[in-house]
Parts: C-alpha cells; sequence; structure tokens
C-alpha cells in the first residue's frame, strides 16, 4: 500500500497569494485551485488506488478530484466542503459519468451532533412528462428514453451541493467550486477510463457540437488518454454560478439558457421544473449486520435492497466459509436474487408508498433468507448489464465526520447532447424508470408500475452510498459506479470489510459477481478463479463472464487511521494526509 501522495504536494500559495491577492477568500480559493496540477497518464507515475492518512481521506474516481479534496481538507474545510469540492472537480474531469446537468444522493455523517443525514437531490421527471410518453405506435421505443432530449430530467446538482454546502460547509461555493474551475479552464489530463469512453461514444459525440468541440480533436478523432482537455465554457458556468448557485442555475441565466434549448430541441423541462426543483433531506435507513450499524440512503435509493441483502446474511458465519469461496459465492447469488426481486417495490415515496420499514423488519429479512435458501425458478432470460456512467467519492476528515455521495448523468454522456454555451451535458435520467411494465432499461433491470414515469417523479436508483459504524463511531464508508451492479459490489466490499476482514485496497480488488434475477444468468469478472467458476458451474449456476464489474470506492476508519481505496477497475485515486 503506498503512503498517501498528498504528502508530495508542493504548495505555490505564496505566489498565488501575490498574483491574485484581492480579498482573502478569493486568494484562498485559487491558492486551492491552484494546487491541482494537471497529471500526466502517459509517465510512469499513474495515480494510487489505495493509501492511508492520519488527518483524513478523500476517494473519487478522478485522481484530480481526490486531490482537490485534500487541498480543502488541509485548508480547513471538513469532510463537507471537501466532498463538494471533489463533486465539482469529478464533474469536470469525468464529464461522461457526471456533472452539472445530473444529480445523486449524499449520505452524511456529522461526528458532533453524532448524526446521520440523507440528502436526494436526484433529478426529476418534467412535469410535462407522461407514463406513456415512450410508446410509439403502440409499442415502447426505449432508446427514446436513453439518447436525445426526451430522456432529459430535471437536474438536481446543483441544488444538492448548495442545501449540503449551506447546511453543514464551513466555506463559500466559489471556494469549494475553485478547483473545478481551474481543471476546467486550464484543462486536465483524459485518464486511460476517459479516453476509452470518447473513442466508444464518437460517432455519437460528432453529431453533438458542443460534445464534440470538447471531447474531439479538430479532425475529429478522439482525444487520447494523456490529451489535455479544456472546457472553458464548463470553467465559465461555474465561475458565473458565484456564491449563491441555485439563483443562477434554477432561476437566473442557466437557467434561460437551460430552457431556450429545450424548446429549440423539443425537450421538456421547463422554467418552471426549474424553479421548483427542491433537493429533499430524507431520513437515512439503517439495518444491523453482526455487531455494526449499517446506515443507507432511502428510496429512491436501493439502500434498501443492500441492507435487507446484508441482514439476510447476518449470522451467516462467512468468515469460515472463506472470502469468494464457491458455497460463500452460491448463498450471495441467492440472496443477491431475492433482494433484486424486492427491489421491484421501490420507487419515489412521493408518488408509491414504499414500505420501506416493513421491507427491513426482522420478518421480511427472514423471509427473503428463507427464499434465499429454497429459491424457486427465475424469471426468463435477458442480456446482461454492463456500463460505465457514474461516480462515487468518499471523504472522512480528523473530527470524524464521513460523506459517502454518489451522483451520475445515468449512461456514458448521458443523453449525449450538451447546451455548448454552457459546456453541460444533459443528464438521460428518464431512462431509469420503468417506460412500460416489463420493458427492461439501460441496464436489462425490468420496470414495474411503481417505478411508471409520473411529472414531478424521481426514478428509482440503484445508487447507494453507505456508512457503517460500531459503538457509535464511523469504521468505513463505500459506494460505487456501474447501475445495479452498484448494489451487488457495495454489498461485496462491505462484506470483504466486515465479514472477511480485508483491508480497503485488498477488499475493493477482489473479484465480484453480479445476480439481479432477471437476466437467469450470474455475471462473473474474469479475474474470479477458473476453478471457482467451475465449481459454481456444477451447481447448475449459468455464467457470464465480463472483464469487470462497475467500480466500488472504500475508506475504513480508525482514529488517526484512514484507509482509503479507489477501484482500479476504473481508476481514479485515493488521497489521505
Ligand atoms: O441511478 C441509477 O441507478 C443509474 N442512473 C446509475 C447509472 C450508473 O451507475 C451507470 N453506470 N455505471
Amino acid at each position: 500500500m503506498a503512503v498517501s501522495k498528498a504528502l508530495m504536494l508542493i504548495p505555490r500559495r505564496t505566489q498565488l497569494f501575490a498574483a491574485y491577492g484581492r480579498t482573502l477568500i478569493v486568494a484562498l480559493a485559487i491558492a486551492i485551485a491552484m494546487l491541482v496540477a494537471p497529471r500526466s497518464y502517459a509517465d510512469s507515475a499513474a495515480p494510487e488506488t489505495s493509501a492511508v492518512g492520519v488527518h483524513g481521506m478523500v476517494v473519487s474516481e478522478s485522481d484530480d478530484a481526490a486531490h482537490a479534496g485534500v487541498e480543502i481538507l488541509k485548508h480547513g474545510g471538513n469532510a463537507v466542503d471537501a466532498a463538494l469540492a471533489t463533486e465539482l472537480a469529478v464533474g469536470v474531469t469525468n464529464p461522461a459519468a457526471c456533472g452539472i446537468g445530473g444529480g445523486g444522493f449524499m449520505l452524511i455523517y456529522m461526528a458532533k451532533a453524532h448524526h446521520f443525514y440523507a440528502l436526494d437531490y436526484r433529478e426529476t421527471a418534467p412535469l410535462m412528462a407522461r407514463p406513456d410518453m415512450y410508446m410509439r405506435n403502440g409499442k415502447p421505443d426505449e432508446d427514446l428514453a436513453r439518447d436525445g432530449i426526451l430522456g432529459v430530467g430535471v437536474p438536481g446538482e446543483i441544488a444538492g451541493i448548495d442545501a449540503a454546502l449551506r447546511r453543514f460547509g464551513t466555506m463559500k461555493f466559489q471556494q469549494i467550486a475553485a478547483p473545478a474551475e481551474k481543471l476546467a479552464a486550464d484543462g486536465y489530463v483524459a485518464s486511460p477510463h476517459l479516453a476509452k469512453e470518447i473513442e466508444m461514444l464518437a460517432p455519437k459525440l460528432k453529431l453533438d457540437p458542443g460534445l464534440a468541440q470538447v471531447f474531439l480533436k479538430p479532425d475529429g478523432s478522439a482525444h487520447n488518454a494523456g490529451d489535455t482537455i479544456v472546457a472553458k465554457n464548463l470553467a465559465a458556468t461555474l465561475k458565473g454560478l458565484g456564491d449563491n448557485p441555485v439563483a443562477s442555475f434554477y432561476h437566473g441565466e442557466v437557467a434561460a439558457a437551460l430552457v431556450e434549448f429545450m424548446k429549440a430541441h423539443g425537450g421538456l423541462v421547463s422554467a418552471a421544473d426549474l424553479a421548483n426543483y427542491r433537493p429533499d433531506w430524507r431520513d437515512p435507513i439503517h439495518h444491523r449486520y453482526e455487531d455494526y450499524d449499517v446506515y443507507a440512503m432511502p428510496p429512491p435509493s436501493s439502500g434498501g435492497v443492500v441492507l435487507e441483502m446484508l441482514g439476510a446474511l447476518d449470522s451467516g458465519h462467512l468468515a469460515g466459509l472463506g472470502v469468494n469461496s464457491p458455497p460463500y459465492l452460491a448463498r450471495l447469488i441467492e440472496v443477491m436474487r431475492q433482494g433484486f426481486i424486492d427491489r421491484e417495490q421501490y420507487a419515489d415515496p412521493a408518488f408509491v408508498g414504499v414500505q420501506i420499514q416493513k421491507l427491513l423488519t426482522d420478518d421480511n429479512i427472514q423471509q427473503l433468507r428463507e427464499r434465499a435458501l429454497h429459491p424457486k425458478k427465475s424469471p426468463p432470460p435477458a442480456a446482461a448489464a454492463h456500463d460505465h456512467g457514474t461516480t462515487n467519492l468518499l471523504v472522512a476528515d480528523k473530527d470524524g465526520n464521513v460523506v459517502a455521495l454518489t451522483t451520475t448523468i445515468n449512461t456514458v454522456f448521458g443523453a449525449k447532447m450538451s447546451v455548448p454555451a454552457l459546456g453541460l451535458i444533459l443528464n438521460d435520467e428518464m431512462d431509469d424508470f420503468a417506460v412500460a411494465p416489463g420493458v427492461p432499461n439501460a441496464y436489462h433491470l425490468e420496470g414495474e408500475r411503481a417505478n411508471e414515469v409520473r411529472g414531478g417523479k424521481r426514478p428509482l436508483s440503484s445508487m447507494t452510498p453507505i456508512i457503517v459504524t460500531k459503538n457509535g463511531a464511523p469504521v468505513m464508508t463505500t459506494g460505487g459506479s456501474g447501475g445495479p451492479t452498484i448494489i451487488s459490489g457495495v454489498l461485496q466490499v462491505t462484506l470483504n470489510i466486515l465479514a472477511f476482514h480485508l483491508d480497503a485496497g485488498s477488499a475493493v480488488a477482489e473479484p465480484r459477481i453480479h445476480e439481479q434475477a432477471a437476466p437467469d444468468v450470474v455475471i462473473v469478472e474474469q479475474a474470479m478463479p477458473a476453478a471457482t467458476r467451475s465449481a459454481l458451474e456444477q451447481m447448475g449456476y449459468k455464467l457470464r463472464v465480463v472483464p469487470e464489474l462497475g467500480a466500488v470506492g472504500a475508506i475504513t476508519i480508525a482514529p488517526a487511521n484512514f484507509r482509503g481505496a479507489a477501484d482500479a477497475r476504473k481508476g481514479g485515486g485515493a488521497v489521505g494526509y
């Protein structure tokens, strides 16, 4: 495990104060930003995916963003300030995954109050959206929810960041936005992961002037890993948000530009949608696992599904089975399958009476365990899920505060459309609704009525940041990206730490499996040993081998000992100090 790279950063504050020194606040913000130097992926110094820290830790799917977060911690910011700075920065450096056009979920633990808070700033369906809006000639056309203007939900990102910052942060918006602004204005080095996504999507990026201008070279070819990508318009948008970003984004200049774009392209997001958007503070949900208390996001997140699965595996003497042993994996598969069947009851609680407390009762969990032990035949097969949008990040600070957040524009490059003048990439979060009952979405999750489209409703999500305490103190946090593989990935990494006592780096690195009830196939990472795979096949499981399943980060927390791991499957960085 490597020592944190943050220790090796050379501050250049003095120069910057002289150059820009108007007010202390502005200078500090710029100084923080200047510390985020673009990294080169061409040289041998690949970002560290595991790190240790004494005072705090930031784990992000972007190394630059993780460094931005740690600089905020070093300059006196708390975990919330650092998480929000990291979030804005990763929106610049992993723009195919998340950004100001998207939305997410944030789980916050504030040590002084000894209290958990859950912020839902997920996109909502525009008020003009209708359950049959994706039907064409009597048939559902799911592509309409995925690529293009009708896939776009009302963005919640900026409202969420603002709400968390005002309630728990100690800095102004421009201070936490400064690193992101610098990365966007001066350029950042494209990671191998981003380069792969640009190349994969190049034919679609070509069709959108704003995306083509930023992500393709003048000759129309894709930017490579190691190329510097500049996003000037995004930098200007972030700067223009000032210290009251909601006023501009939802009621002012940004709102006007967004609505004008929507009107010109046949989109549904209106001025009223933006003006009425509100993030929701929700009650976090909780369940015990062995001696631990596990906290998660309530619906429309799938946090409850992870808690149900963990509950069903409680007192299972998993350690005795061995990490990734065939008997352990068989139990996981059956529990995952039943958990995903229960997931069909999850949806936006403002529209559907999700019985979350009932789903988390010992009775329901006991039933899930029984169903897993005596499984019935699965639903019919379909294709398997594989995608790489979304981002998760984790922060733990010296005062004991912890933030775990997951944010997304849904599939890679969202709707594959941008508002060029704003540098804003539009989400395609509407695809997370059931476009019609039984029609699978981009992740082959079949939708039910509970998750049908309604104006103002939030679509069901797999994103599920987690924080775990023992005897009242946080001991770990995790979260991931990868559609439904977030649920299975977060479950496995949590168990790798709590049941098998692996350190964060090993817990994240262990090969993973994914089972989501339909299709009737267990997806297995190719790193899973061949003997294990064939043992599962001999048990009667149909396997599909894939290179990798999503990305999950983790931090383990002990006094003056933070161990963080980003997932090498997607790259990124763990930075401690
Ligand atoms: O909220 C959800 O469940 C999806 N929009 C997440 C998408 C995702 O993780 C994409 N993949 N990596």
